[in-house]
């Protein structure tokens, strides 16, 4: 979690670290700090709070204004850090970057061997300002400095002794036009221009500079001077060659919308054509996957499909389950990746094991990933990152093309997994004939026409925005659903607790009597998600019916109203006339403005709501 920059060059530094953090708030934004060095020293400022509040407290000291920084003959260095705090409360102390004599460091990870550390340091009399396992490393890599060694071998051998996951970037007052980055089980990408260096977390902290990125491997250490890197892995001198984003940084600007929420949630549209592009031959009847290695042969010896994400992916992976068991007939289990890594699970090269995740650095699913790999299986990625690291593990990646989504709450991406699911499973059907060549043809024809769905499900917009207005009060919320849409159910319910914070609930419909129907009053909305065409329309209604019989008030979330359906509940968010297949990617785009609306009356911070953080990358 935690955002972390760094950058060598001509420019004044603040702006850019400061630009580059605006764009990392989203991986934690419970305090952020910036140094660089001035005249000889380190120049230190951290706020306790949001980037504004160091922004603001910089703008006091003159500190944007100043510019004339320079470290070294034609050199400004810096790093900062945007943060989500683990060991230690949300304090400007506790805020990076860290200090320890020559050195000054900023961290993402968790440094898991630190008590033991902070014993052995404190015993050499080093002094902690911070309750943080960071400052460690920071007093680490300057005792080895103090012992006669470079930055770059201070920093190797300050790492050989820490047990963790880390991002690192340290600065050294020894060697002022360096960086050197550390990468263990934490993203960190480096830019290089010919006359300039960037660092950073993820890519659109740097998209305005550069498009070429050279992504760290665990284990790498960078040398990183002004427009040049060297990098090396385990001892040696490792070429690589930089990956290129057709990102354009525009798309990780908000676009004259509110928040980076309901601008991705417009996008879904648009994003949604990229998915598709290129993937499918409607001539043929057959879908393409660049990157996915499986010949059809492959393909066919799989007996059985494994897949594993969390949190909003987990909902997209239970959605490409039923599309997998749906049409090709294949036995698919969903798991949590933090409960799969550590049960010994059941796998060998007969299993497919999909990892689901939009970032592709999210610590369990990695963790699940590399169970996967040891024990043999074929492994894919259903991923928004194309360099990340689960992506590139996996070896197998269908690119899900949502770009850069910012908000935390996932919208864009969540729906570009499920088009991916969709995809798959007709993939799968294919190569193992469960399909009709008459419905084969139906399916791909029906999701060519997606985005005109997804927009007129956009349309309801105004209706829903009058619905959050009157529901915003409430304290809890049900959502029930069956079958296919018994996943956006879930989904739907999560997204409203991460950014309003009302309580809610996703259940399947059949399961309300077995006990939460005990939840519901008369102050109880019950939003029911159904389709009048999906299998499951007239036990759906009954639950509906059950939990009218109770006083709750219903939303009923569908395809096509009806005079029955009016009458039962009390408001209906109706999309119009849409096969039922696509209904789960359709009929979510109402519960993501549900929830955003809701948030926006209770006045919560959409994009970076409380405690979270977008890139999950610790367990
Ligand atoms: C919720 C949300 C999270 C993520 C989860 C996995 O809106 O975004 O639940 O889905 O943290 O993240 P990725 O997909 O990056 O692995």
């Amino acid at each position: 979690m935690c955002g972390i920059v760094g950058y060598i060059g001509k420019r004044p530094v603040l702006p850019v670290l400061l630009g580059g953090l605006e764009k990392l708030e989203y991986r934690g934004y419970d305090s952020a700090g910036v140094s660089e060095i001035v005249n000889a020293q380190f120049e230190v400022m951290r706020a306790e709070g949001k980037l504004a509040k160091l922004k603001n407290l910089l703008s006091e000291n003159g500190k944007l204004a100043a510019g004339e920084n320079k470290s070294a003959e034609g050199v400004n260095i810096g790093i900062g850090h945007t943060r989500w705090a683990t060991h230690g409360r949300p304090s400007e102390t506790n805020a990076h970057p860290h200090l320890a004599g020559k050195v000054c460091l900023v961290h993402n990870g968790i440094i898991e061997n630190y008590v033991e550390l902070k014993a052995q340091l404190t015993a050499t009399k080093c002094v902690f300002k911070s309750e943080t396992d960071s400052e460690i490393a920071a007093h680490l890599i300057n005792s080895h400095i103090e012992q006669g060694l470079g930055l770059f071998a201070a920093t190797k051998t300050a790492c050989s002794e820490m047990q963790g996951s880390y991002a690192l970037v340290v600065m050294s007052l020894s060697e002022p036009d360096k960086l050197v980055v550390a990468k263990n089980a934490t993203p960190v990408i480096v830019g290089i221009t010919p006359d300039e260096s960037f660092i950073a977390s993820d890519i659109p902290a740097i998209l305005e500079y550069t498009r070429d990125f050279y992504v760290l491997e665990d284990g790498d250490f960078a040398e990183i001077s002004r427009g040049a890197i060297k990098i090396e892995h385990e001892g040696v001198a490792a070429e690589r060659k930089p990956i290129t984003i057709a990102w354009d940084p525009i798309t990780a600007e908000k676009g004259g919308f509110e928040h980076f929420m309901l601008k991705e949630i417009h996008e879904q549209p648009r994003v949604v054509m990229e998915t598709l592009r290129g993937r499918l031959d409607q001539e043929h009847s057959n879908v393409h996957f660049d990157d996915v290695f499986f010949s059809d042969d492959d393909f066919a010896k799989i007996e059985r499909i494994v897949i594993v994400a969390c949190g909003t992916a987990w909902h997209a992976a239970l959605t490409t389950k039923f599309y997998i068991e749906k049409f090709a007939r294949m036995p698919v289990d969903v798991d949590y990746a933090s409960e799969f890594r550590y049960r010994n699970p059941l796998l060998n090269d007969k299993t497919l094991f999909i990892a689901i995740s939009q970032s592709g650095e999210t610590a369990d699913t990695l963790g699940a990933l590399q169970i996967a790999i040891e024990k043999g299986a074929k492994t894919l990625a259903i991923c928004n990152v194309v360099g990340s690291t689960i992506a590139r593990r996996a070896g197998n990646i269908i690119n899900t093309q949502a770009g850069p989504e910012i908000s935390v709450a996932s919208t864009k991406a969540f729906v570009t997994q499920l088009v991916a699911g969709y995809l798959l499973a007709l993939k799968l059907a294919l190569v193992r004939n469960t399909l009709s060549a008459d419905e084969l043809a139906n399916y791909i024809d029906q999701v060519v026409h997606l985005p005109k769905w997804l927009t007129a499900a956009l349309g309801q917009e105004d209706k829903i925005k009058d619905l959050a207005q009157e529901f915003s009060k409430s304290f809890n919320f049900l959502y029930l659903a069956r079958g296919l849409l018994y996943p956006i159910a879930l989904e739907g319910a999560l997204k409203l607790k991460e950014i309003s914070y009302i309580h809610a609930e996703g259940y399947p419909a059949g399961e309300m009597k077995h006990g939460p129907i005990a939840l519901i009053t008369e102050e109880t909305p019950v939003v029911v998600v159904l389709g009048h065409d999906d299998g499951n329309y007239e036990k759906a209604m009954s639950n509906l019916t059950e939990a009218v019989a109770r006083k709750a008030k219903i939303i009923a979330v569908t395809d096509l109203e009806n005079a029955h359906l009016s009458k039962l509940a009390h408001r209906v968010i109706a999309v119009g006339d849409i096969p039922s297949q696509m209904l789960p990617i359709v009929l979510v785009i109402p519960l993501q403005l549900l929830a955003y609306y809701t948030a926006i009356c209770r006045e919560t911070d959409v994009d970076q709501p409380r405690n979270l953080a977008k890139s999950v990358t610790v367990e």
